[in-house]
């Protein structure tokens, strides 16, 4: 299947910050049964990330500040990306930055390498430059970060929605009309987790990103919204466990599913899943995972 003009094996994904640089599971999963796989975001420089504890276990989920720690995109080049060559497994680079010029220069890095298929903006970012706004939450401010990184890369954009939004619609729409090739949503939504006793936050920089199970059904009415306000494809994300999670996320709009917690108590998630939504299709007599996008049935208004 082609999302984007990205050759998927199937319609799974590794999300990105839940699968290091792919490498690291290379001896746990084979990377070749995966659709494709969204290495860790990647900044100008390298970052160290945020002080310890950076997880956190909740009901269904999990809270992570791990503070977009990573090799920056030079040494990604140079270090990560020829092991993963090896493979013809799609690699989608997850880029990030507090400022355009930030998303617009790793790009222009990546753009010189070989060996990447598509690029995703994490747009769940503070603006430096305006007050510490998320790029993410406002129509006008996601086109500026949008609209050069599309002028300037040959390869397909994936614009990341952040949850953390009144309403989708607006974004998705602003992210399309900014040239996006298609919309992955749902980063994490901003959450706090106390510690009773001591009082304290159970997070070294106090607040985190939720994600996991506990997010699912937030997360597909969300992809359901997306993609029906816009004729871009979708990718859905958010508490996917199992082969049926991902039909639901199929059924909702989405084109194909990226697997983020999951992989963190099972670390083989992503290809486990990719077979159980094959025996799903196959159960329900359904020929190809596109004959069940957008599926959803209306219901009385
Ligand atoms: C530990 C951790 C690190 C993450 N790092 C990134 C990141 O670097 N860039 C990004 O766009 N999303 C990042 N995410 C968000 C996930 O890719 C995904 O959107 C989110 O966790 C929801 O999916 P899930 O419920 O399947 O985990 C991270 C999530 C976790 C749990």
């Amino acid at each position: 299947m082609v999302v984007a003009g990205i050759r998927l094996r199937n319609p799974v994904i590794a999300a990105s910050g839940t699968f290091g640089y792919g490498v690291e599971f290379e001896r746990i999963l084979d990377l070749q049964q995966l659709g494709a796989f969204v290495v860790k975001g990647l900044s100008r420089e390298p970052i160290r990330g945020n002080p310890p504890p950076r997880l956190w276990e909740t009901t269904e989920g999990m809270i992570n500040s791990v503070g977009l720690q990573n090799v920056g995109v030079t040494a990604f080049v140079r270090d990560k990306l020829p092991a993963l060559r090896r493979y013809d497994t799609p690699v989608i680079a997850n880029v990030f930055g507090y400022a355009v010029e930030d998303y617009c220069e790793v790009v222009r890095v990546l753009e010189n390498a070989e060996g990447i298929a598509a690029y995703e903006l994490n747009v769940s970012c503070p603006n430096t430059r305006c007050g510490g706004m998320q790029f993410s939450s406002d129509p006008a401010m996601l086109a500026s970060v949008v609209e050069p990184v599309r002028k300037l890369a040959r390869r397909p954009v994936i614009v990341k929605l952040s949850p953390n939004v009144d309403r989708i619609e607006p974004l998705a729409l602003a992210a399309e009309a900014a040239g996006a090739d298609a919309l992955s949503l749902i980063n994490t939504f901003v959450a706090l987790s106390i510690d009773p006793v001591s009082r304290a936050p159970r997070i070294g920089n106090g607040m985190g990103g939720l994600s996991g199970p506990a997010i699912k059904p937030i997360a597909l009415r969300m992809v359901a919204q997306a993609a029906r306000a816009v004729r871009i494809p979708v990718i859905g994300i958010g508490g996917i466990a199992c082969g049926e999670d991902a039909a639901e996320f199929l059924i909702a709009g989405a084109s194909a599913v990226e697997v983020g917690t999951a992989s963190f108590w099972d670390p083989r998630a992503t290809v486990r899943i990719a077979r159980e939504l094959e025996r799903f299709l196959a159960a329900q007599r359904i020929a190809r995972a596109a004959d069940l996008i957008g599926k959803l049935k209306p219901w009385p208004a």
